[in-house]
C-alpha cells in the first residue's frame, strides 16, 4: 500500500514535468591527480547520481557511461562555436562524432553549447562568439533532428553576471549590454521547450555582501538553513526563505520582462567551497549541498516562490577538487570527493553511499 502510494506520486510528478528530479553533478577533470574515467563513472554510480555534466564530450568518459542509468550533459567548447555557426558540415561532424557515436547507449540528454559565453563580450572575438551562439545551437539542433533524435535538449550555461539587478527578485533584469543576445536565445529555448541554464552561487553573493559589508546577508539564509530568516518581496508579496530561491526567481522575472513567462530554469552549477576564503569550510559546504539536494530531489517538487512545484534540474559543482584550475585558492576547493575518491565531507545519499 505504502509502495503504491509513493509510485503514484512519482508518476504525477513525472507526467506534469517530464523531467526527473534526480540530482546531477559537474565532472570536470582539470587535475593531475584524479581517478581515471572508469573509476570516476563507478564513483558516480556509487553516489547514486542521476545526471552528470561534462565540460567537454570526451570519448573515453562517454564510453564508460554507456549502459549506465545516468543522464549526460555534454559541452561544445567556446572556440568551436563560430565554426559551427558558419558551417552546417562542422555541426554535422560534431554531432556524429560526439553524439551519434554514443547515443542511445550513453544517455545524452543535454548538449550545452559553450560556457559563460555572455560573460566576456569586451573583445571583438568574444563578441563574435556570443553573436554566433544561437546560430550554432540551431545548426546542432538541425543535425540532431535529422538523426531522428528527439530527447536531447540544447542550451548554454550562463553566469549570474548577465544580470543587471537581482534584488528584489521581482526587479530582476538582464544587463542592457547583452539584451540583443539574450532575446534570440530565449526565443530558441522557448520554442524548443529547452532550459535556461544558469550558474547560481549563493556563496559568492553572500561572500560579496560580507566584504562590502553594507547589506550583509545572513549565513543561514545563504545555506538554506534558516527557519526564521525570511525576505518578503515588496512588489509580489512572495516570502523567501533562502538566497538560492531569490536568485533563481530574479532570473524568472528578468525573462518575464522580455515576454518569456514559461521558460524553464536549470541550474548548471551550484555549490559551496570547503576551504579557502571566508565562509568556505567543510561544515558550510556540507550544509549547503545537503540542503540543495534535499530541496531539488523532494517529490512532489518544491520549486521556488515564483514557480511553486516546478522541477529544476540541478548539477552540483563539483565532483572533485581540480588542482589545475586557475584563480584564487577557493576556486580549487569545491569538490565533494578527494583525489582518492573518498568523500571530503558527507553528503546524504551521495557520498554516504561510497
Ligand atoms: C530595480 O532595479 C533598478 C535598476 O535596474 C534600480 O534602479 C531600482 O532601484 C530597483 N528597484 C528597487 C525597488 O530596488
Ligand atoms: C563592517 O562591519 C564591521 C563589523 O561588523 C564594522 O566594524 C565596520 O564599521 C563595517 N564597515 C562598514 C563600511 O560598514
Ligand atoms: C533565529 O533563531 C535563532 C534560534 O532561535 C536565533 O538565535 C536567531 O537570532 C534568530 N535569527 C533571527 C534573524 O531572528
Ligand atoms: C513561447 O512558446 C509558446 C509555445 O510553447 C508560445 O505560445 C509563446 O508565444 C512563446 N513566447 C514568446 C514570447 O515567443
Ligand atoms: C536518502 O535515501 C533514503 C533511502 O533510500 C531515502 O529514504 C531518503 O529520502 C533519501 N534522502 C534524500 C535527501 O534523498
Amino acid at each position: 500500500m505504502a509502495l503504491l502510494f509513493i509510485s503514484f506520486f512519482c508518476v504525477i510528478a513525472i507526467s506534469s514535468s517530464v523531467v526527473s528530479n534526480r540530482i546531477g553533478i559537474n565532472y570536470g577533470h582539470l587535475g593531475n591527480n584524479l581517478p581515471s574515467p572508469a573509476q570516476s563513472i563507478e564513483l558516480l554510480q556509487n553516489m547514486n547520481m542521476g545526471r552528470v555534466k561534462l565540460y567537454d564530450a570526451d570519448h573515453e568518459i562517454l564510453n564508460h557511461l554507456s549502459g549506465k542509468d545516468i543522464e549526460v550533459a555534454i559541452t561544445v567548447a567556446n572556440d568551436e562555436i563560430s565554426g559551427i555557426a558558419a558551417n552546417q558540415h562542422l555541426a554535422d561532424q560534431w554531432v556524429y562524432e560526439h553524439i551519434v557515436a554514443h547515443y542511445p547507449s550513453t544517455r545524452i540528454r543535454f548538449v550545452l553549447v559553450g560556457n559563460q559565453v555572455f560573460s566576456s563580450v569586451n573583445t571583438p572575438e568574444d563578441m563574435q562568439i556570443a553573436l554566433d551562439l544561437v546560430p550554432a545551437i540551431r545548426r546542432i539542433q538541425k543535425t540532431i533532428k535529422s538523426q531522428g533524435i528527439h530527447n536531447i535538449k540544447i542550451g548554454t550555461p550562463l553566469a549570474m553576471d548577465m544580470m543587471e539587478t537581482t534584488f528584489p527578485p521581482s526587479n530582476g533584469s538582464f544587463k542592457p549590454a547583452i539584451s540583443d543576445l539574450i532575446t534570440p536565445l530565449l526565443k530558441y529555448i522557448n520554442g524548443t521547450k529547452s532550459f535556461f541554464f544558469v550558474e547560481v552561487y549563493p556563496y559568492i553573493t553572500w561572500f560579496d555582501s560580507q566584504v562590502r559589508n553594507h547589506t550583509a546577508i545572513n549565513l543561514d539564509y545563504a545555506l538554506l538553513r534558516s527557519r526564521n530568516v525570511t525576505y518578503t518581496d515588496p512588489r509580489t508579496g512572495l516570502v523567501y526563505t533562502n538566497l538560492l530561491d531569490q536568485m533563481i526567481d530574479s532570473v524568472v522575472y528578468a525573462m518575464a520582462k522580455l515576454g518569456y513567462n514559461d521558460v524553464m530554469v536549470a541550474i548548471a552549477e551550484t555549490g559551496w567551497p570547503h576551504k579557502g576564503e571566508l565562509g568556505a569550510n567543510r561544515a558550510n559546504a556540507a550544509e549547503y549541498n545537503n540542503n540543495v539536494i534535499r530541496k531539488m530531489t523532494t517529490v512532489p517538487s518544491v520549486g521556488t516562490p515564483a514557480r511553486p512545484g516546478v522541477v529544476i534540474p540541478t548539477f552540483i559543482y563539483s565532483m572533485y577538487d581540480e588542482n589545475q584550475k586557475y584563480g584564487p585558492n577557493t576556486e580549487r576547493r569545491w569538490g565533494l570527493l578527494n583525489p582518492d575518491g573518498g568523500p571530503v565531507y558527507v553528503v546524504v545519499n551521495v557520498t554516504s553511499g561510497l
